[in-house]
């Protein structure tokens, strides 16, 4: 068995399993290889529109990278450059399609980084998050120290970098890193409805959307407004909107062609 799953589900929904439940879904060198090809195939599959990263067993989306691992690349350099060759996490920011992060258990290190390069966090009520690195004499290095401090304050995205504890789905709630906590035998249901509601927009609008959000987040609002009006200019013309507004008038369901 893969230590990624990668599903189609049919219907422009993937899911992504990171399948290693017996060491809490540690994220080895074999699994970051497969994402990164998982993550290219979704990138070049106009078929996929949402997918749904979740973790495998029921005790952890993961706790981190592998630490029985560690320091087995050759050199410090070589590990270096291997991370800088497959920047998966950059990889994963740089995507269009939607990606929406399913929570449970723990979800340390690299197995809360992997979901901040998501577009929606979703999680159970047991999950646990943190950044623990700085307990292991290491610090965060799949974007975290970047990437926290973007999704919630930043004085308490510090404390939980400083200290390395984890906070509880609903601290991480209130402070935003997640969208929404459910029961844990709703967490899958939960989830694929969410992708469900965003799979009935057009799918070049979905795209287009996520773009201005993701790409105008970077600029100052002058950049950010006319990135917006160039992306609504392209989705304006495209054959999706002409569906969309014409089922409107119509007062029917719009058929997108898709892409
Ligand atoms: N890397 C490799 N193996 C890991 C792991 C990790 N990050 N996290 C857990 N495991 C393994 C454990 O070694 C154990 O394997 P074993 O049964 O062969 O001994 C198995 O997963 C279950 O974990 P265990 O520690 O027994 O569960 P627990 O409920 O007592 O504790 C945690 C859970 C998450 C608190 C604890 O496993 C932990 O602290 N893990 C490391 C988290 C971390 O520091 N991540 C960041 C890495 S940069």
């Amino acid at each position: 068995m893969p230590d990624v799953l990668y599903e189609k589900t049919g219907d422009r929904l993937a899911w992504v399993t990171l399948n290693r439940p017996q060491v809490l879904n540690a994220i080895n060198m074999a699994m970051r290889d497969q994402l990164w090809e998982i993550m290219h195939a979704v990138r070049d599959d106009p078929e996929v529109e949402v997918v749904i990263f979740k973790g495998a067993g029921d005790r952890a989306f993961s706790a981190g990278a592998d630490i029985k691992e560690f320091g087995t690349a050759p050199t410090y350099a070589d590990a270096r450059r291997a991370r800088r060759e497959r920047d998966l996490w950059g990889f994963m920011l740089s995507l269009d399609c939607a990606l929406i992060a399913a929570i449970q258990g723990y979800a340390l290190g690299a197995g809360i980084e992997l979901p901040m390069c998501c577009d929606i966090r979703i999680a159970s009520e047991d999950a646990r998050m943190g950044l623990p690195e700085v307990t292991l004499g290491y610090i965060p290095s799949a974007g975290g120290t970047q990437t926290l401090p973007r999704h919630m304050p930043p004085g308490i995205a510090m404390e939980m970098i400083l200290t390395g504890d984890p906070i509880d789905a609903q601290t991480a709630f209130h402070h935003g890193l997640v969208q929404k906590i459910v029961p844990h035998g709703r967490l899958y249901p939960e989830a694929e409805a969410l992708a469900g509601r965003i799979l009935r927009g057009g799918p070049e609008a979905v795209r287009l959307v996520k773009r201005a959000v993701v790409e105008g987040l970077e600029m100052p609002l002058e950049d950010a407004l006319a990135l917006e009006g160039r992306l609504a200019e392209r989705a304006l013309i495209s054959a999706d909107a002409r569906e969309g507004l014409r089922a409107k008038v119509e007062g029917r369901e719009p058929k997108f062609a898709g892409g």
